[in-house]
């Protein structure tokens, strides 16, 4: 077995960073550099003020304070990690391609590619090249093909290790996964990388597979996830109409020890840089396959989440007697879920995109998203002029100034802190009827009628 000494990983992203810093923090043997192209994140990670840490994720500042500086390292010196690495991590972004064939489904490689190539060129040692970021199944056969026709007639052995954490519960997730996958065509290659998650890792909890298996495993549970929300969200729109509670319904099939009672929170939609990219992906394949029932049938996951965004703003503009025309609507949140910064695909963008075509003037209070990433979000979907986006939205770093003088609030996100404020108060300060849109269902146990709220949860009359 090939005795590993220094890894690199390449993206210092939402992935790379948070799942380096705890194989460095929990192998204080290994040096773990991670690089990235973007001067400007590396500078964040190496920042003395924790806070500053380009990615929020409880428990991330003490992980990265133990190890950065001892062995983990961030740096822009992308060919200098490269050619000293035992084993390269690949962790860039693969987002939806915006062009050409497999435009808005297929993943765009161009970065894996570009990694690919760069190793090739770099590389003069054998190396374990590892895929990280999500790819489509058969990446690596790609993979493999760039680097042993362009590179300097090294090895290289590729394994497919996809990361299974969720956002916000980052750090738990990798402290104590369900499992670990690891896909490979060389069991020593293989067993170096099991070596490495076993520092802190079951061995029974690490499963190895051939790599298509592990490829497509990665595609396909986030394929179930989203399902689950999906079927949820389905039903809560009967569930408004029918007089049924949907908390209840999610309660009473999540008691059947088939079912489970996990991801069956019915909410304004899924949101994140993986479901929806995932599974277009997913569909992708099959179609390339000619698998078209197939395609169709994870197609609805994605169709039932934008039904579930616009039934929202749709529910929002009727409810407030079918004009949101010059009214401030006050949005609490904006990440695509409670405890992270991040907010790719995050529902809240489409739900304002939404309101804003009527004219509504929408003020956003998120603990975590900056006001540039808000705009930049908007500005990207292309609806509006930038300058429009800035007319239209203001974004305030407390929830009093985003309530006071509303007519109504939509809570986009769960944060824990919407469910301590101070709704007594709040109202006194909103323009009557005071509206409440909680697209989380997290504020229903305050009884909010009965203080005087015109109150609309998720699946419920
Ligand atoms: C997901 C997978 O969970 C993770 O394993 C994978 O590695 C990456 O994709 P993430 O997107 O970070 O993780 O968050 P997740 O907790 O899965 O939530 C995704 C979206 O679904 C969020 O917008 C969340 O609010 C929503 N959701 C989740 C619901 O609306 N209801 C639920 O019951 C669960
Ligand atoms: P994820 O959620 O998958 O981690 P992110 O977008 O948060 O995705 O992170 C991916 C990171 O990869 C970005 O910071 C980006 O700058 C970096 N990246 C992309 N291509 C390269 C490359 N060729 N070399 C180094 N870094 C790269």
């Amino acid at each position: 077995m090939k005795e590993i000494k220094k890894i690199a990983c390449i993206g210092a992203g939402y992935v790379g960073g948070p799942t380096m810093s705890v194989i460095a923090q929990k192998n204080p043997h290994l040096t773990v550099t991670v690089v990235d192209l973007n001067q400007m994140r590396i500078d964040a990670w190496n920042s003395s003020d924790l806070d500053k840490l380009p990615i929020y994720e409880p428990g991330l500042s003490s992980v990265v304070s133990e190890a950065r500086g001892r062995n983990l390292f961030f740096s822009t010196d992308v060919e200098k990690a490269i050619d000293e690495a035992d084993m390269i991590f690949i962790s860039v972004n693969t987002p939806t391609k915006t062009y050409g064939k497999g435009k808005g489904q297929a993943a765009d490689l161009k970065y894996i590619e570009l990694c690919a190539r760069q190793i090739a060129k770099i590389a003069k040692t054998d190396k374990i090249i590892v895929e990280k970021s999500t790819l489509p199944v058969r990446t690596a056969e790609s993979l493999k093909g760039i680097l042993d026709n362009t590179g300097n007639g090294v090895n290289f052995d590729i394994l497919s290790n996809p990361e299974f954490l969720a956002e916000g519960t980052a750090i738990a997730d990798l402290h104590q996964p369900d499992r670990v996958l690891i896909g490979g065509e060389n069991s020593e290659a293989i067993e170096s990388l099991v070596n490495i998650y076993e520092s802190w890792v079951p061995r029974e909890r690490i499963l190895t597979t051939n790599l298509w298996s592990s490829e497509l495993s990665k595609l396909v549970a986030n394929a179930f996830l989203a399902q689950r929300v999906s079927s949820i969200n389905a039903i809560s729109e009967l569930c408004e109409q029918t007089g049924a509670n949907i908390d209840e319904v999610a309660r009473a099939i999540g008691q059947d020890s088939r079912i489970g009672s996990k991801f069956l929170k019915a909410s304004v939609g899924f949101g994140g840089s993986c479901f929806q990219k995932d599974i277009l992906n997913l569909v992708y394949i099959a179609r390339s396959y000619n698998l078209n029932v197939v395609a169709d049938y994870w197609e609805q996951v994605i169709t039932l989440n934008d039904h579930q965004k616009s039934r929202f703003a749709e529910n929002i503009i009727q409810t407030m007697y079918n004009t949101v025309n010059g009214k401030k609507i006050a949005f609490l949140g904006w990440a695509f879920k409670k405890d992270t910064n991040d907010t790719r695909e995050s529902a809240a963008i489409y739900v304002a995109d939404y309101l804003l075509d009527e004219e509504a003037n929408v003020v956003v209070y998120d603990p975590k998203v900056s006001a540039e990433q808000i705009y930049k979000d908007l500005d990207y979907l292309g609806s509006r002029t930038s300058e429009e986006n800035r007319r239209l939205v203001k974004v305030v770093d407390n929830y009093f100034e985003a309530i006071n003088g509303a007519h109504a609030v939509a809570v986009l996100t769960e944060w824990d802190e919407f469910k301590q404020l101070d709704w007594k108060n709040i109202k006194l300060n909103m323009q009557l009827p005071a509206f409440i849109f909680d697209g989380r269902n997290v504020l229903e146990h305050l009884d909010l009628a009965e203080l005087g709220f015109l109150y609309k949860g998720i699946g419920k009359q």
